[in-house]
């Protein structure tokens, strides 16, 4: 297990996701404002889309795919709506200073 640093606060705006490659994972880290940050995995389980590039509701804690509109959970990355039936990987969160860390196991 490791917690590594992928970016500054300031590099993620509030209500978006950016992508970020660490050890081979594809992970993309949203910023749900006064909710902190959530990561998962940044390819969609339905069919390769990249989650960073559709939209987070920081109100539900879901990023939107924006190819087919699976919606999933940044809390676990379980799918909350069809077509994808698979979860993408979930990642802890940490925010020391303005450094925002994910645990990769
Ligand atoms: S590629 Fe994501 S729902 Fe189809």
């Amino acid at each position: 297990m490791a917690l590594v640093t992928v970016a500054r606060v300031e590099d993620i705006p509030e209500g978006e996701a950016r992508r970020f490659e660490v050890d081979g994972h594809e992970i993309a880290v949203a910023n749900l404002g006064e909710d902190g940050f959530r990561a998962v995995g940044d390819i969609c389980s339905h069919a390769h889309a990249h989650l960073h590039e559709g939209e987070v509701d920081p109100d539900f804690e879901t990023i939107e795919c924006p190819r087919h509109g699976s919606v999933f959970d940044l809390e676990t990355g379980k799918p909350r709506s069809l077509p994808a039936t698979l979860p993408v990987p979930a990642y802890n969160v940490k925010v020391e200073g303005d450094e925002v860390k994910v645990e990769i196991t």
